[in-house]
């Protein structure tokens, strides 16, 4: 059986502890995109894990974990996070295997993500993680990127003096600081020996698997509505972590593909800047923030909470393909007398749109239309079993899964391992 799970909202829907959920089944997990932007959390009894670049499957001894060739590494990140796995008490050797064909973000990257941040006007700034991604993902499609199969080259320091020289050009024009290049490959050169176990051709290595009938888990990182070709543009990442990016970014066929599951938070939210029509700026926006311990696991920015949206979850339901849905957060919602979902926008001419437009200027001329349903107002965090759970809290559930399509396969209701409901998967 062969998984893909996506974020189906604005990223932070809890697929981190929902992969660590489905990795008992698997045997590989894959990141297929995105980079250290990502954030993916698993509590594990008292112990918060947080993984930026490494596959959240790792915390299971003996899952192989694989950055694919649609990711963007950067090594100073990536050793950072494999040294603190380690202190961790996780073994990685002989598990952990990068693509070569994998895209690295340099240190150029992160300062051109800075620069280009810092010069866009009010209103037009995206608000990145400042992890060098967007520059990275450019460097990629423009064919000037670095492989992570460079580092293996004899050339692989003259070409980072050559694109030092290159960024530079443009980080002046930007009127940030120039890097040195003696500097960054004074930097660099203990990276080779370091990141040098690790790489391996992983295209060749999940086939060899997938012809021995094992399990592979592709973790999606970030979420449809980031995703650079669905998402809300340009507010939006620099990959596709929609279901597809799953096949280009591992080099598995769709064919091989056997479901989709998408992660759903019960609520919504969205870290960093961007239209978001069920945004609350109100004391019901300040409890789910601090209820949900709504407060980013990368950057720690405060994260904008709002209202359920059936339109951004039918619209990723549609892209994905989603056969099952992983819902989280459930208990955030506890204590609300009454909880609302959004089932369309209207104009002001009273026309309700129930897709997501692709013109984000539509949205600021509307309003969300909501369904209100009575809250449950109980504890639904130590639940067990599904049908455990208050009528209301069951109505609600059914109420989005019939708006939305797809199935319910988990139900999550609190931060920890165990909180966690198989329903039918
Ligand atoms: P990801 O990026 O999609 O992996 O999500 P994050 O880890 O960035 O954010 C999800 C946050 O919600 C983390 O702090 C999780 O520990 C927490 N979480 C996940 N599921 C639940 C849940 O069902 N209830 C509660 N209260 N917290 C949850
Ligand atoms: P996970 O995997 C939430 C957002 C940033 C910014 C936009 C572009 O934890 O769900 P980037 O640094 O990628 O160029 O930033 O995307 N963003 C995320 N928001 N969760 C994430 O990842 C995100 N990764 C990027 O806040 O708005
Ligand atoms: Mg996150």
């Amino acid at each position: 059986m062969n998984t893909v799970l996506v974020g189906a909202q604005w990223g932070d829907e809890g697929k981190g502890k929902v992969i660590d959920f489905l990795t008992e089944e698997a045997d590989i997990v894959v990141r297929f995109q995105g980079g250290s932007n990502a954030g993916h959390t698993v509590v594990v009894g008292e112990k918060k894990y947080v993984l930026h670049l490494v596959p959240s499957g790792v915390l299971h001894e003996g899952k192989h974990c694989v950055i694919g060739n649609g990711v963007v590494m950067d090594p100073f990140d990536l050793m950072k996070e494999l040294e603190q796995v380690e202190s961790w008490g996780f073994e990685l050797k002989g598990r952990f295997h990068i693509s070569e064909r994998a895209q690295m973000v340099m240190q150029w990257h992160r300062a051109l993500d800075r620069a280009e941040e810092s010069m866009r006007p009010e209103g037009k700034k995206i608000g990145t993680t400042g992890r060098g991604i967007g520059p990275a993902y450019a460097a990629k499609v423009g064919r000037y990127g670095m492989r992570v199969g460079d580092i293996l080259k004899p050339d692989f320091l003259d070409l980072i003096r050559s694109q030092v020289e290159e960024a530079n050009i443009k980080l002046k024009a930007l009127g940030a600081h120039e890097l040195d290049a003696d500097e960054m490959v004074k930097l660099y050169t203990p990276m080779v020996p370091a990141l040098m176990p690790y790489v391996t051709d992983t295209i060749q290595f999940l086939h060899e698997n997938l012809d021995a009938k094992k399990s592979i888990l592709f973790e999606g990182a970030q979420a449809t509505m980031l995703d650079i070709d669905f998402g809300t543009y340009p507010f939006v990442t620099s990959s596709n972590p929609t279901a597809g990016g799953a096949c280009t970014g591992s080099g598995v066929s769709p064919r091989s593909i056997d479901r989709v599951i998408g992660v759903l938070k019960l609520y919504t939210t969205r870290v960093g800047e961007g239209p978001f029509p069920t945004e609350l700026t109100d004391a019901d926006g300040e409890t789910l923030r601090s209820r949900g311990g709504e407060f980013g696991a990368t950057t720690g920015r405060p994260r904008r909470c709002g209202w359920f949206d059936a339109v951004v979850a039918r619209y990723a339901q549609r892209v994905n393909g989603v056969d099952y849905w992983a819902m989280t957060k459930l208990d955030v919602l506890d204590t609300f007398p009454v909880v609302k979902i959004c089932t369309g926008y209207r104009r002001k001419d009273g026309f309700v749109y129930q897709t997501f437009p692709a013109d984000l200027e539509v949205l600021s001329h509307c309003e969300p239309v909501y369904e209100e349903l009575p809250g449950w107002q109980c504890d639904t965090s130590k639940t067990t079993d599904y049908s455990q759970l208050p009528e209301n809290a069951k109505a609600y559930v059914n109420r989005i899964l019939d708006l939305i399509g797809g199935k319910l396969g988990v139900l999550s209701v609190g931060p920890a391992r165990e909180t966690t409901l198989r329903i039918n998967i």
